[in-house]
């Protein structure tokens, strides 16, 4: 059962998710792909036809040419957010959030906000300079999300994804004064 709209803050939990954990991965990703279609690049009927291998791999460290942090947020053993934080090879410099979503019954409470700052330590202790991720213009929560947590919008302003008519900007939060 998710947690109720009452619910306080201090009954989530956020933990990184392993390998093992493929299965309640794929529920709340595919759950988030089709509660929220416009928020990312990627697109329901795309993930829904991967294998078990995919969602293994995605969560196995061993096999990835980047630094990965993916974290969900439970209530109790329910799953209710999920968000990554992600390093790539060619550039240590720069964490990346993507995956960010948060179940609309758990909406309201902080769980965004608790996932970002989960990343910010992270990137920080990598020692990252910047985290930079992107967002639909038209996504009114996700903007006040970020804009509310320090980032600001780099000016670069690219579409979601081949046909779609929306727009995603890129937003931008330095760390250097940051630890
Ligand atoms: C965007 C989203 C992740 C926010 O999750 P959430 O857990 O409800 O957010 P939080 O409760 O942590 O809110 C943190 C801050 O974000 C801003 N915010 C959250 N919801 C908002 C809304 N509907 N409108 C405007 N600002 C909002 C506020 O500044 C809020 O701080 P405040 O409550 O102190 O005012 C959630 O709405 C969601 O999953 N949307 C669909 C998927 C998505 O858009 N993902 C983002 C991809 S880039």
């Amino acid at each position: 059962m998710l947690c109720s709209k009452t619910t306080h803050m201090s009954e989530f939990n956020i933990r990184v998710l392993r390998p093992a954990d493929w299965l309640a991965y794929k529920s709340v990703r595919l759950a988030s792909l089709k509660d929220a279609p416009d928020s990312f690049g990627s697109t329901y009927e795309r993930e829904s036809a991967f294998m078990q291998s995919e969602w293994e791999s995605r969560l196995d460290p061993a096999g990835r040419a980047k630094s990965a942090l993916p974290l969900v947020a439970e209530c109790g053993e329910d799953p209710i957010g999920i968000a990554w934080g992600l390093v790539h090879d060619t550039d240590s410099k720069v964490a990346h959030v993507y995956q960010m979503w948060v179940s609309p019954d758990a909406r309201g409470k902080g769980i965004a906000k608790a996932l970002l700052e989960r990343i910010t330590t992270w990137a920080i202790a990598r020692n990252c300079d910047l985290i930079e991720l992107s967002v639909t213009t038209t996504n009114d929560a996700a903007v006040g999300l970020y804009d509310s947590s320090g980032f600001l919008s780099s000016g670069q302003v690219e579409d979601l994804r081949e046909g779609s008519a929306l727009k995603t900007k890129i937003m931008v939060k330095g760390l250097r004064n940051a630890a």
